[in-house]
């Protein structure tokens, strides 16, 4: 049962419903069990604000439609991605129409410094992680977005968020999922990527 929730929660956009609200308690729920997840020195650094006024999410998605299509003009996708860049562009077109937005937050700006960076991100990816397996496991789903990120400071300041106190990490749409089977996603075989002992072993 485990290894079918790891292994299928995926990147759920299409499968996104639409049309039935999420309640403020199911998430909190999921956002309680999200924060389960281990931090540097168990700061527990995320933040979240969620969006659920049409006006807000419409005027965020302007950003994060603008954000997407900056991060794909001028690359040739490889045929492997072009599925998932479809269900990408699914998804810009639709977040307005998305129950929730979840935007996770940390306090302080990222460090220069690379363990310090570690240590900022690393302390909070994982709570994100732990949502998207709450939250698929009580039938709702999200995909992990970054595409807003391009217009951080425009975003933060339509929502009152200090930009130089506050860093925003990610956005994730929340819904219902809509009924389907749940498959695991195309993944390289770990024995492929893997080396023991030594970078330049034989
Ligand atoms: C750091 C990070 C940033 C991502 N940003 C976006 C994004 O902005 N928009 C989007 O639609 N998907 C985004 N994704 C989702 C990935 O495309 C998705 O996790 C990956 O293709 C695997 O999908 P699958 O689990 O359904 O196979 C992001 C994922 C990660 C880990």
């Amino acid at each position: 049962m485990e290894t079918e929730l790891l292994t299928t929660t995926r990147a759920f956009r299409r499968r996104l419903d639409l049309t039935r609200p999420v309640e403020r308690q199911e998430l909190l729920d999921c956002l309680d069990i999200a924060v389960h997840a281990p931090s540097g020195t168990n700061r527990q650094p995320w933040r979240f604000l969620v969006l659920t006024d049409p006006s807000v999410k419409q005027a965020v998605a302007e950003y994060y439609r603008k954000g997407f299509a900056a991060n794909l003009s001028g690359r040739t996708p490889r045929p492997d991605q072009l599925r998932d860049l479809d269900s990408g562009r699914y998804l810009a077109e639709h977040l307005p129409e998305v129950p929730a937005l979840v935007l996770v937050c940390v306090p302080g700006r990222p460090p220069e410094s690379p363990v310090r960076l570690a240590s900022f991100y690393g302390s909070v990816y994982p709570m994100v992680w732990n949502l998207l397996l709450a939250l698929h496991s009580r039938g709702l789903g999200a995909t992990l977005t970054t595409a807003h990120l391009a217009f951080e400071r425009e975003v933060a300041g339509l929502l009152g968020i200090p930009f130089d106190e506050v860093t925003q990490v990610a956005l994730l749409p929340v819904a219902h999922l809509r009924p389907g089977a749940p498959a695991p996603g195309p993944r390289i075989a770990a024995a492929e990527v893997t080396r023991w002992n030594r970078w330049d072993g034989a």
